[in-house]
């Protein structure tokens, strides 16, 4: 039997692209039978667009200044993005709100990754209001992108233990470092089949995924 063709996917950044590069890396490697088709930046100087051409990959700025209104702008980034032909658009540390229409479009094709444990910390600042809270325990979420802010179904779940007098910057970096695991885990699924989007949720492994998939990074969480 032939393989079936690579997952293709456009990966959206705003950043550093860190977590684009994961992805990128575990295509190259073949670990997950997918390719990066195209990167998109809302930013000029997103500095993941050098990181992307740095692997050979087709990058793309599409500025929301350069366009007269957020209904333009986002129609400009479908067009890029659907210019590159993906089956999956990865949301990769891009930091905009996105409109209905937009979302509409890509449903069922889209998947966030957000540094926290959805539904706790939506929005900004994650690590600092799971630390401020007192949290200990915390993590990062892929989930499938909806109408709801980091409201869609959530996927695949990290956890580990904050440790004591551990700050902003270091809790940042192990989430990173569990986040560089799991998207590329979750695309992998779909590309294998195993995931995917029906009946407006997802599916794992022939049954509608009810709860997060759940992985202790640190031994067993206590909350
Ligand atoms: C990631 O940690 C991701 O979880 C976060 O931005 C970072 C991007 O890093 N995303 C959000 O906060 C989305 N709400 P990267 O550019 O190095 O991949």
């Amino acid at each position: 039997m032939t393989a079936p063709p690579p997952l293709r996917l456009a990966i959206l950044i705003s950043g550093r692209g860190s977590n684009m590069a994961s992805i990128a890396r575990a295509c190259a490697a073949h670990t997950i039978n997918a390719q990066v088709a195209c990167v998109v930046a809302d930013r000029a100087d997103a500095a993941g667009l050098e990181a992307a051409r740095a692997l050979g990959i087709d990058a793309f700025a599409v500025v929301a200044a350069d366009h007269a209104s957020r209904a333009a702008f986002e129609a400009a980034v479908v067009a890029r993005l659907d210019s590159c032909t993906p089956d999956l658009v990865i949301l990769a540390g891009f930091m905009r709100i996105l409109g209905d229409g937009f979302v509409a479009h890509y449903r069922g094709r889209m998947l966030n990754i957000h540094p926290s444990l959805l539904p706790k910390y939506k929005g900004l600042h994650t690590h600092r209001r799971a630390l401020a809270a007192g949290d200990t325990v915390h993590g990062c979420s892929v989930h499938y992108v909806t109408e709801e802010l980091d409201g869609g179904p959530v996927v695949l779940q990290g956890r580990l233990r904050i440790a004591s007098g551990e700050d902003e910057q270091q809790l940042s970096a192990r989430i990173q470092a569990m986040e560089h695991i799991l998207y590329p885990r979750t695309i992998g699924w779909i590309a294998a089949g195993r995931l995917a989007w029906r009946d407006d949720g997802a599916w794992l492994d022939g049954q509608p995924l009810t709860a997060p998939i759940t992985e202790d990074f640190d031994g067993p969480a206590t909350d």
